[in-house]
């Protein structure tokens, strides 16, 4: 099976270091993650930037509000021509529905609507933290798997989860659900703040749609190799 390119996150705050940062990489086919942090500081003009490099891009901004606010924000954002966008799976079944009516709406006739995947629980969450500041009285698995059976329902196209959850996800939505995976680390690296981490193979071996590296990539001190390394574990080719 062909392989999605892995998602670099640019987790940068200014245009220009995203963009030297990714001076290295001409000539490379890329996908690329844009989160808050860049897209609150620079705005839509590093959408713009990107699409002229070439590169496919997950807008990561994890709506989260009143169905009616959700949707005409992604009614705009549709406009932008990213290929994956998100929500908080926390915001409720209407709220999800609410979204991809916008996000379809939005979307330019002939072009493609941006994939919707909806979050689970960050992984910042705890049980602890599930249980006694959000009051919910569930296992964290437990959550996980209701929420992706809430997005399945409402239409989304898959969610963001770590590996670890991909098959126990798969098997209460469907097959081509997507499983985008953050938390992947070459066996080399420091896990950081992430604590249930996975190498780009072990993602493969667990059929995950998507692979998301940050750190990985950014701070290594060969980006290209380092990519290059992820690619051919994520590809089976080593
Ligand atoms: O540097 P690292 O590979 O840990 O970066 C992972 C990226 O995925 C970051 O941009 C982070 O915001 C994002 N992410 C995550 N866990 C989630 C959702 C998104 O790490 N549950």
């Amino acid at each position: 099976m062909k392989q999605n390119l892995p998602i670099i996150a640019l987790d940068f705050s200014t245009v220009n270091e995203t963009l030297s940062f990714l001076d290295r990489f001409k000539g490379e086919d890329l996908y690329v993650k844009v989160g808050m942090e860049l897209f609150y500081q620079e705005g839509p003009q590093v959408i713009h930037l990107l699409k002229d490099r070439n590169c496919r891009i997950f807008l990561d901004l994890k709506l989260h509000d009143i169905p009616t606010t959700v949707k005409k924000a992604m009614h705009g954002l549709a406009k932008l021509g990213v290929d994956l966008v998100n929500v908080h799976a926390a915001g409720g079944k209407k709220m999800m529905q609410a979204a991809l009516e916008g996000l379809t709406a939005g979307t330019p006739e002939g072009k493609t609507r941006p994939s919707l995947i909806a979050v689970t629980q960050l992984t910042s969450t705890s049980k602890q933290m599930l249980n006694d500041e959000l009051l919910i009285g569930k296992s964290l698995e437990q959550t996980v798997l209701h929420y992706s059976q809430m997005a399945f329902e409402s239409g989304l196209d898959g969610v963001v989860c770590s590996v670890h959850e991909a098959e126990a996800i798969r098997s209460v939505t469907s097959d081509s659900f997507l499983t985008v995976t953050p938390g992947i680390r070459l066996e080399s690296d420091q896990a950081d703040d992430q604590v249930r981490i996975a190498t780009p193979a072990y993602a493969r071996e667990k059929n995950v749609s998507h692979i998301v590296v940050g750190r990985s990539i950014t701070k290594a001190a060969d980006p290209i190799q380092a990519y290059r390394q992820v690619k051919s574990g994520w590809e089976g080719s080593m």
